[in-house]
């Protein structure tokens, strides 16, 4: 088989840790609890604080706990959300409706 290179390799192991991250996000609302995804963190720091070694590659952290009582519920209107049909094709692909610029977004938010 063919070596991978260093970039493919990260690409890779973050493709199959978004879809873990998701799968422990999905079991853990079957089971009560609430998560949020985090991309934005400090990979050093967070090498430093947990002494994960060179070998690993931090790709995202998931928060997970019981919401508060005053947490927003579902039916809260959410931020900016692509429509379905702009994310899945089917037999060909379609270029999204929606460009994701910044006029796109701040007038969503600006709309809820
Ligand atoms: C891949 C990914 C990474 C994210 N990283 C961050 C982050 O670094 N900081 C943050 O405040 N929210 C981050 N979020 C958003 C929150 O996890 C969460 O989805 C959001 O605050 C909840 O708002 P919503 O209900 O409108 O989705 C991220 C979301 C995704 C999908």
């Amino acid at each position: 088989m063919a070596e991978r290179d260093e970039s493919e390799n990260r690409l890779w192991a973050t493709r199959s840790t978004a879809l873990a991250g998701m799968t422990l996000m999905h079991a853990a609302r079957a089971e009560g609890l609430a998560t949020c995804p985090v991309g934005g963190f400090d990979g050093e720091a967070l090498r430093g604080e947990f002494d994960i070694g060179d070998g690993y590659e931090p790709v995202m952290l998931v928060t997970m706990g019981h919401a508060a009582a005053n947490a927003r519920d579902t039916n809260t209107p959410r931020k900016f959300r692509r429509s379905v049909d702009d994310i899945v094709h089917r037999e060909e692909f379609e270029p999204a409706e929606a460009e994701l610029d910044d006029g796109v977004v701040a007038e969503s938010y600006a709309t809820q």
